[in-house]
Order: C-alpha cells, then sequence, then structure tokens
C-alpha cells in the first residue's frame, strides 16, 4: 500500500463531500457562510474524518452510511480551531497559511461562524437519524450523544488548557488537558466509525485503545511542531506555545523527552492493531504519519 496515495484519496473523498454542504445562495448572512466556508475548506488534514471512513472500512463496505458522521466531525473540528486562535484563547494570526479567520474577516464573525459550524454539524446528523431505518436508530442515538459529549470534553480540555497557562503542572492534569482538548474527538472518531459499522464489543475495545494512544500522541506532536516544526509547511506559527507559556509535554518534558514518549505512545497505538490483517494496514500507517508528519 502506497501510504501517500492512500491518504490523499481519502482527503479528496472528504473534501468533496464537505462540498456539498456549502452554502453559496444570496442571504443576508451570506459573508458569514462564506466565512465558515473559508475556514471548512482552508486545506486541513482531514484526520478525523478519515479516521471515521477508514475504521468502518474494517468492518463495511458501504461508506456512505458514514459519511455524514464524517463531515459533521470536520465541522466541529474547524469550529474548533477558530474559537482557539481567537484572541480570548490562543490569538493567532495564521492557520493553514492563511489569516485566521477573525484576522480575514473580524472577531464577532470568527465567533458566530465556529457556532455556525458546531450547529451544523448537528443539523447534519439529524437529518442522517430523519432519514433512518428504525431498525438503526437506536445504534445512532447512541453515536449522536456520544458525538456530543466528546465536544464537550474537548471544550473542557480547551478551557484548562489556557487557565494553565503560566503555570505548573503536574504530569497527570497534563495529560487530562491533552486527553479532553485534542483526544476526545480522535477517539470519538474512531468510535463512530466502529459502532456504525456494528463491530463486535471486542474490536471496539482494542480500536478505543488505539485511538486513545494516537490521540495522545498527535497532541504531543503538536506540542513538539510548535517548538521546532517548519511555519511555512506548518501553517501556522511556531513558539506560540512558548510565548503564553502553554502547558505541553514540551515544556514538561523537554523536546527529547516529548520525543520519547510520543516514540512510546505510537508503539502502544500500533500494538493494538497487531491482530488484524492488511486490513489495517492503513490504520497502522495512520499512526506512523502522526508521529513523523510536518504539518
Ligand atoms: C490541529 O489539528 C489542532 C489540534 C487538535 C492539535 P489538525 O492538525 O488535525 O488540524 P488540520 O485540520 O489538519 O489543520
Ligand atoms: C488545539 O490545541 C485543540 C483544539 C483546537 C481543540 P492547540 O492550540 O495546541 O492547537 P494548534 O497548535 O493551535 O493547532
Ligand atoms: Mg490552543
Ligand atoms: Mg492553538
Amino acid at each position: 500500500m502506497n501510504f501517500k496515495e492512500e491518504l490523499q484519496k481519502y482527503q479528496e473523498l472528504i473534501n468533496d463531500e464537505l462540498s456539498k454542504y456549502i452554502r453559496r445562495d444570496k442571504c443576508p448572512e451570506e459573508v458569514l457562510n462564506n466565512s465558515m466556508e473559508y475556514s471548512l475548506m482552508a486545506g486541513g488534514k482531514r484526520l478525523r474524518p478519515i479516521l471515521v471512513v477508514a475504521v468502518y472500512q474494517l468492518f463495511k463496505e458501504d461508506i456512505e452510511k458514514c459519511m455524514p458522521y464524517a463531515v459533521a466531525i470536520e465541522m466541529v473540528h474547524n469550529f474548533s480551531l477558530i474559537h482557539d486562535d481567537l484572541p480570548g484563547i490562543d490569538n493567532d494570526d495564521f492557520r493553514h497559511g492563511k489569516p485566521t479567520n477573525h484576522k480575514k474577516f473580524n472577531e464577532a464573525t470568527a465567533i458566530l461562524a465556529g457556532d455556525g459550524l458546531l450547529n451544523n454539524a448537528y443539523i447534519v446528523i439529524s437529518d442522517d437519524l430523519e432519514k433512518s431505518k428504525s431498525d438503526e436508530l437506536l445504534k445512532k442515538i447512541k453515536v449522536f450523544k456520544e458525538f456530543a459529549k466528546a465536544i464537550d470534553r474537548m471544550i473542557a480540555g480547551e478551557y484548562i488548557d489556557t487557565e494553565f497557562e503560566g503555570k505548573k503542572i503536574s504530569e497527570e492534569y497534563l495529560e487530562y488537558i491533552h486527553k479532553n482538548k485534542t483526544g476526545a474527538l480522535l477517539k470519538l472518531c474512531v468510535r463512530m466509525g466502529a459502532i456504525l459499522a456494528d463491530a463486535p464489543q471486542e474490536d471496539l475495545n482494542r480500536l478505543t485503545s488505539y485511538a486513545e494512544k494516537i490521540g495522545l500522541a498527535f497532541q504531543i506532536k503538536d506540542d513538539i511542531l510548535s517548538e521546532e516544526g517548519d511555519e511555512k509547511i506548518l501553517g501556522k506559527p511556531v513558539g506560540n506555545d512558548k510565548l503564553l507559556e502553554k502547558c505541553t509535554y514540551v515544556s514538561k518534558y523537554g523536546l527529547e523527552g516529548a520525543k520519547e514518549i510520543l516514540e512510546k505512545v505510537t508503539k502502544e497505538a500500533i500494538e493494538e492493531l497487531s491482530r488484524y490483517d492488511e486490513k489495517a494496514e492503513f490504520l497502522i500507517e495512520l499512526a506512523k504519519y502522526i508521529k513523523e508528519r510536518n504539518k
């Protein structure tokens, strides 16, 4: 398998699907709709929706059934990025190599664009619920609830992340921030893919553990990139964690310490999938990509 090619194919699939949800009609709130489109289509890696689809494919082929959930989570993710960049949170001017939403538009528009994307995610899922057959409904309502609860965790993580700026933090609390602000959505994606595909409980447990580990790894790598990434490739500022005195794996354990933990957690994630055949190859390569990525 050529991982880069597979990843690109998935990204195209997700981008095509997302573009179906863009509102381009003439209306008084046209600029607000443009600002949502601006962030949603700015060039994200689409890792979260890709996880939904790739995990679904471990068990079933009719991926159109999980697409609304893939779309919805990418909307939520972009809401979280728009708000994360706001002056009151991380105060970042660039993302995806472009001005952040509040820099391109203004703060009021950015706040509302975030709200809009979050709410649109719920519209997408409720549309799917309405269309579902009754024998699928309970399962989907459970997914809906997990969806809402994961967003609740992400918001909690963001709150603690800002609260702890400039403060000393314990190892436990630092892990708590990462598990919530970033891990919760990534775990949700894997679990949604598995639950929607009716994965057996044993597989769901194993995949959940894989997800928890890549979730932590993802944010540790984000911390590392904030320290030593290439701003041009990354498309977002380097050095801001330090400037804001954020509690990160780099500030707590040093660059080398953070890299060692990243290595260990990635290895553990991959081990969770060792019992699956070549079907899981993409997910294994994805864990490696999370560790090695430069953007
Ligand atoms: C960035 O996430 C925010 C974090 C949770 C660390 P991604 O790096 O997945 O964002 P994009 O969408 O690909 O830019
Ligand atoms: C992002 O955390 C987490 C969420 C947006 C929920 P960061 O603030 O560390 O991510 P970047 O580095 O701005 O993408
Ligand atoms: Mg932040
Ligand atoms: Mg940030």
